[in-house]
């Protein structure tokens, strides 16, 4: 019944157009339409056309309380939101190497017993993913596996032995025969997670899609996924560091920004259950420019130190460099400091840094950010049993950040002695926390306090 309509589809972005063009209205990319014959990639929509629509009231809808598989990872549990849900489909990107066939063949060989799972390999042949399982030492090797690439072939294999979890390493590596197209290309990729995501949720099977992250353009990245999939976990390393990160970034069933953190060993990914302190770089002296704060990741606090270089510049604009923060939040703060702190750091280059490779994505670390710079400015070190978290707002307020409470244990904990915070923010007299509170209303406070 379905009618294939002739389709163009921008190899770099995945936009859709009807008619050829030499560069694609979307990103702009020139002679990246390529001709897609294939179903169009809205199949529900057309199903809910042709079905009968019916209006229910709120109250009698059906409710399914998603019921969870825990995988035995706790780690993974964590960013998974509670663990495996039937018939959801994730995504875990990452750069090649970075740890995900092992993370997942250690994911399946834990839920031995619990559910039936398929390990599908289109990038390793089986005997080399059996010398990887026995080296890392895997306790369960009788793992089902199948080498195949063609999502049909799959498919078929889905439906006669109905596991409760398939992973797919990689999607980049499958390929319809529906489509001319070239396995990797964009429109290869949807139309094979499409299939896939159908099937999933026909089924009841859970699916893990793995993609490689890629260099811009050589083969499409796992983003143009992103949309048609429940969940999207990301993992991250530091260059040269051990420890891995695995991020949630959209979770139809739990919490985004959750972190699992792993350290990798010879024999596979080991969990790190207590990562708080795993991102400071335990100076033996106080240095100028490095700050520790306290931030929230997911439903968790961690300890981060925050850097900051400033030097002289010399010519042309001055250059504002950020890894693991926000930019513009630079920006923003060094004009509040000219402003309301009265520093001009015009002539200067400001290089800002979140040591361990960690990404912070909340404004409470505004202030420790501002502190590293000035520090670093006038090369007077932070005492280093200080943390420092808070929001800067443009008039050179400090505004309150949430569960502050939460991020003063945790630092307390980790043995700081003193802590900057936002007035908001000081604690209920009842809170017992061994730190001794220093609260700022103001930036100008802010910096008589800390430097
Ligand atoms: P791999 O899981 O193949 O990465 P990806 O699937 O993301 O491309 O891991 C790369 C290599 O590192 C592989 O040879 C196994 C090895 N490795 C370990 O020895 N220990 C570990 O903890 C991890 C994660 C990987
Ligand atoms: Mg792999």
């Amino acid at each position: 019944s379905s009618k294939r309509s002739v389709r163009y589809v921008c190899q770099a972005c995945g936009a859709e157009s009807p008619k050829w063009a030499g560069q694609c209205a979307d990103c702009g990319a020139w002679n990246t339409l390529i001709e897609s014959a294939g179903e169009a990639t809205t199949p529900d929509r057309r199903a809910a056309i042709a079905g009968e629509a019916r209006i229910e009231r709120l109250h009698e809808v059906e409710t399914e309380d998603a019921p969870r598989v825990a995988s035995g990872l706790p780690e993974m549990d964590r960013v998974l939101g509670g663990g495996i849900v039937p018939g959801a489909v994730i995504l875990i990107g990452g750069d090649p190497g970075i740890g995900k066939s092992t993370l997942l063949l250690q994911v399946l060989a834990a839920l031995e017993g619990r559910l039936d799972t398929l390990y599908v390999s289109g990038e390793e042949s089986l005997s080399q993913v059996r010398l990887r399982a026995s080296r890392l030492g895997l306790p369960r090797l009788d793992l089902p596996v199948l080498a195949e690439t063609g999502v049909e072939r799959i498919i078929d294999q889905l439906t006669r032995h109905r596991p409760g979890l398939v992973v797919i390493d990689s999607i980049q590596t499958l390929y319809t025969d529906a489509l001319d197209s070239a396995p990797g290309s964009v429109s290869q990729l949807r139309e094979c997670a499409a299939r896939l995501v159908r099937h999933a949720k026909a089924s009841g099977t859970a699916v893990i899609l793995v993609g490689h992250v890629t260099k811009e353009g050589a083969i499409a990245g796992p983003r143009v996924l992103e949309h048609m999939v429940d969940t999207v976990l990301y993992f991250e390393h530091d260059a040269g560091s051990r420890f891995r990160i695995v991020r949630a970034v959209k979770n139809r069933f739990g919490a985004v920004n959750e972190l699992g953190v792993f350290a990798m060993t010879d024999a596979g990914l080991k969990e790190v259950s207590n990562p708080s302190a795993l991102f400071l770089s335990r100076h033996d002296q106080p240095v100028a420019g490095s700050v520790i704060t306290v931030t929230r990741q997911g439903s968790r606090p961690l300890l981060v130190e925050v850097q900051a270089l400033v030097d002289a510049s010399h010519g042309g604009s001055p250059r504002r460099v950020t890894l693991g923060l926000e930019s513009n939040r630079l920006n923003m703060l060094l004009a509040v400091l000219h402003r309301h702190g009265g520093v001009s750091l015009a002539d200067q280059d400001v290089f800002a840094n979140v040591v361990g490779g960690m990404r912070i994505q909340e404004p409470a670390a505004d202030l420790p950010l501002l502190l590293a710079a000035l520090s670093s400015f006038r090369g007077r070190p932070v005492a280093h049993d200080t943390v420092v978290f808070g929001e800067v707002g443009l008039a050179g307020e400090i505004r309150p950040v949430q569960n502050g409470e939460e991020r003063l244990q945790e630092a307390a904990k980790h043995g700081f002695k003193r802590a900057i915070i936002p007035e908001s923010n000081r604690p209920r007299k009842a809170a017992k926390l061994d730190i001794e509170i220093v609260a700022v209303a103001r930036i100008e406070q802010a910096l008589d306090q800390a430097l």
